[in-house]
């Protein structure tokens, strides 16, 4: 099991105030920053690109920037955002061609790469390529939009997945996103998820510290 990463996804953030919005929730104590990228294509929905994460390397941001691809193509797009800043990608094997060359191409490029399993694609995507992978991203709602309650099938495939990366004996994060809170992120702690996005239950709050303060330690809570 991995260190607890807290990565709150910026798509609940002010985009008018983007810069110190990043700011505030890592000085309250978040370890990542979540970066949704969506093409309306993909997913019914349109945000931000390299651009904005290049904007934010800028601004002087300097955490680990998780770039969660919802695009299709994928590859195209991919030496955009390792120029850009970007720590990790994680893209949707449905929406790429060659998905084990996708992931050369994110790693050859100097970043992380990540699968990410929406709630009805089978685990079995990962079979040949886990290995492969830095992280693994479980989606806990279908992409595309923040604020949307947690899928409760996402438990039965932690503990699945968890299971897969323990017997790959490899160092792989496995990431839960979509409807993470902090009165639900025990149970998803508890059946095997190590690193955590939430949007709306941090952003909608006024005190980010306190939220990202209870969701770390509910997770402790669970490692003892
Ligand atoms: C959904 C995104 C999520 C989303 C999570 O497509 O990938 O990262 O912003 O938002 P909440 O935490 O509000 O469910
Ligand atoms: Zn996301």
């Amino acid at each position: 099991m991995q260190s607890t990463v807290i990565a709150p996804s910026i798509l609940s953030a002010n985009f008018a105030k983007l810069g110190e919005e990043v700011d505030n929730v890592l000085r309250a104590g978040a370890d990542w920053v979540h970066f949704d990228v969506m093409d309306n294509h993909y997913v019914p929905n349109l945000t931000i690109g390299p651009l904005v994460c290049e904007a934010l390397r800028k601004h002087g941001v300097t955490a680990p920037i998780d770039v969660h691809l919802m695009v299709e193509p994928v590859d195209r797009i991919v030496p955009d955002f390792a120029k850009a800043g970007a720590t990790m990608i994680t893209f949707h094997p449905e929406a790429s061609r060659h998905v084990h060359r996708t992931v050369q191409l994110i790693k050859s490029l100097g970043c992380q790469a990540g699968l990410v399993l929406n709630p009805a694609t089978p685990v079995e995507v990962l079979d040949y390529v886990l290995e492969e992978l830095d992280m693994v991203l479980l989606m806990s709602v279908n992409p595309g939009f923040g604020g949307q309650a947690f899928i409760p099938s996402a438990l039965t495939k932690l503990r699945a997945v968890r299971e897969r990366i323990d017997n790959s004996g490899k160092a792989i994060r496995l990431e839960i996103d979509g409807g993470v809170k902090p009165d639900n992120i025990a149970e998803i702690a508890a059946a095997g998820a190590d690193t955590f996005v939430a949007g709306s239950a941090i952003f909608g709050q006024p005190d980010y510290a306190d939220v990202v303060r209870r969701m770390k330690d509910a997770v402790a809570a669970t490692r003892r």
